[in-house]
């Protein structure tokens, strides 16, 4: 196998600084670089005009002021939510994200990412990897982003569009599938991305030794999670970067 040197970080912020800041926004990935984390988990899919933009959920209501299916939105009508003030009144006014913008705050803050290619029900994974990988490919080196997806199409028609020296693909399991290393290899996958709570030490002995860099989701408690550091994981997916932070500076793992 031939891989990128990706240097990971111990944590990743899920979704951006998360607890912290209104989740998939400008502001949680500035949250989180002032936190001092140097990568974000970040989620990406399409508007029902094909724009891409970063947000988790298939529809608006649990992190905007407004409802709707994402798939029946616009740009337009995208940019009338308010995405902020449902965390808190300091955040009222903040915008959903475009996928461009967040990738030119990315690159302003020097930040790596790990960028899920989130497959709502009823969306295309074809559709949403056309329009994203080629605008990765183009903004990103390649050292500072892994793409991820717990969709096995998605994953596979990224890597028709670029080399494994040149994209790190992770795949997103909530349990380990009995085939976890056919599909490894169909792929050429640089990484695995395993529930922390779900994992087992043999699997992660496994993982490890079929030559792949295990990261975890979403710890958010760094004495729970402790174990796992010595079980070979490579990254803590979370949304307490900042609780993160502080247990790795005194502890050692
Ligand atoms: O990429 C790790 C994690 O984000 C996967 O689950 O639902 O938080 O996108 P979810
Ligand atoms: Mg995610």
């Amino acid at each position: 196998m031939m891989h990128p040197q990706i240097l990971l970080p111990t944590l990743i912020a899920h979704r951006g600084y998360s607890s912290a800041a209104p989740e998939n926004t400008l502001s949680a990935v500035r949250a989180a670089h002032r936190a001092g984390a140097r990568w974000v988990e970040l989620d990406v899919q399409l508007l029902g005009d094909g724009t891409p933009v970063i947000w988790h959920d298939a529809d608006v209501a649990r992190c905007s002021d407004g409802r709707g299916k994402l798939r029946r939105m616009d740009w337009p009508q995208s940019q009338t939510l308010d995405v902020g003030r449902w965390f808190g009144s300091a955040f009222a006014g903040e915008k959903m994200p475009s996928l461009d913008a967040m990738l030119a705050l990315l690159n302003e803050l020097e930040m790596g990412v790990n960028l899920e290619l989130k497959v709502s029900r009823g969306h295309d994974p074809i559709a949403l990897v056309e329009r994203v990988v080629p605008i990765v490919l183009e903004a990103l080196p390649t050292e500072r982003l892994v793409l991820s997806s717990f969709d096995r199409l998605a994953l596979r028609h990224s890597r028709t569009f670029a080399k494994p020296e040149r994209l790190a693909l992770g795949m997103l399991f909530n349990r380990l599938p009995k085939d976890w290393q056919a599909q490894g290899r169909e792929i050429d996958a640089f990484s695995i991305h395993a529930h922390w709570g779900r994992l087992k030490p043999a699997q992660a002995a496994a993982i490890r030794q079929a030559g792949y860099a295990l990261l975890c989701y979403t710890p958010n408690d760094p004495n729970a999670f402790h174990p796992l550091w010595s079980w070979g994981a490579a990254s803590a997916i979370t949304d307490e970067p900042e609780l993160f932070r502080r247990y790795l500076a005194t502890s050692t793992v």
